[in-house]
């Protein structure tokens, strides 16, 4: 796969299956914008600048929309352009079933 000139943006790029993407993106020659709302989304821009590759890193919550917002235009001012969008920073409610 080729994706130089190509801009990935992954959510919940801090760790697990999120930073695994952002560091295969970047492997194949992305841009990679790494969000996540924890400081270890820094972490992940860091294995791929220690490859040669380019990366963004942005803090944020993923159920704001105004985070969402946020991390969409602090792409485009960075890179222009968003090619691919992992939306891998899962939301979901948890309760106890009913007994
Ligand atoms: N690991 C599995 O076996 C598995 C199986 C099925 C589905 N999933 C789903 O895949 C996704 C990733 O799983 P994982 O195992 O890599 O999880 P993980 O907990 O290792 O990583 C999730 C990342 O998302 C970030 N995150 C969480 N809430 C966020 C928010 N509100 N805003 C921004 N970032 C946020 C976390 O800080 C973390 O870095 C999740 O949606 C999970 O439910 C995982």
């Amino acid at each position: 796969m080729d994706f130089v000139g190509k801009v990935a943006l992954v959510t919940g790029g801090g760790s697990g299956i999120g930073r695994t993407a952002c560091v295969a993106f970047a492997g194949y020659g992305a841009k990679v914008v790494v969000v996540d709302n924890v400081a270890a989304a820094a972490a992940t821009a860091e294995i791929i600048h220690r490859t040669g590759r380019d990366a963004l890193t942005v803090r944020t919550d993923v159920t704001k929309s105004v985070d969402v917002q946020a991390y969409v235009k602090a792409t485009l001012d960075a890179y222009g352009r968003i090619d691919c969008f992992f939306n891998n920073a899962g939301i979901g409610s948890h309760r106890e079933a009913d007994r």
